[in-house]
């Protein structure tokens, strides 16, 4: 199978980090596409998934995959770890994490474009604090949820560690605020998440994932 990817994008370094948690990246042929503007598109985008977005799975000659949720779930399921969750409260409560670390990633995605492509005169600041909004919403949430990821994550087999889907989105959606945006002090305000992103940040899996 390929997975084609950027370095820069959380949404695939979500993809990495669990291929590398999951012991499965050298099964991956791994298409690194290279930067990309917002605009521009590849023949490997334009190929395989019509939205041009990345990360895009190739699995076979007949199977494509788009999007890192759906891909993560593949990946999963692929070493039996599907519902892996003892109870399905527990499942959910990850997925809803996941769901906010995916909407965080959206909305710092939406101002770097904004920032980066637009010319000042046409940048629309009412809807850049918006998304810093959501952003700070939602670290404030998840600042909340570290206490118990631990426990969340007890119901995993392969994961060793507890190291939950959601928390590999939650890292890096922060991951991406540090690269692209270094100079938002969010370390100040949440400080457990802070400290939980360290410790986080040990895993071969997050280090070999580093975007740039
Ligand atoms: C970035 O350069 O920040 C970026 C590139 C591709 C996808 C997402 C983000």
């Amino acid at each position: 199978m390929q997975l084609f990817f950027n370095h820069a994008s959380p949404f695939s370094r979500k993809c990495r980090v669990l291929a590398v948690e999951l012991g499965i990246e050298k099964d991956i042929d791994w298409q690194d596409v290279g930067v990309l503007s917002p605009l521009d598109s590849n023949e490997h985008l334009l190929l395989h998934n019509p939205l041009t977005k990345l990360p895009i799975l190739r699995v076979d000659d007949q199977q494509v995959l788009c999007d890192s949720r759906v891909i993560c779930e593949y990946f999963l399921e692929l070493k039996g770890e599907g519902h892996r969750f003892a109870e399905r409260e527990l499942y959910f409560r990850d997925l809803h994490l996941q769901v906010l670390a995916d909407g965080l990633m959206d909305a710092a995605l939406l101002i770097r474009y904004e920032t980066m492509f637009r010319e000042t005169s046409q940048q629309w600041q009412a809807w850049q604090q918006k998304q810093w909004f959501r952003i700070d919403k939602v670290l404030s949430v998840v600042g909340e949820m570290t206490d118990s990821f631990e426990r969340d994550g007890a119901g995993r087999t392969v994961l060793e560690g507890h190291f939950t889907l959601g928390q590999i989105a939650l890292v890096c959606a922060v991951g991406y605020l540090d690269f692209r945006f270094p100079q938002y002090p969010w370390r100040k305000q949440y400080g457990a998440l802070s400290s939980w992103l360290e410790w986080r940040s040990s895993r071969r899996s997050v280090k070999e994932t580093i975007p740039y």
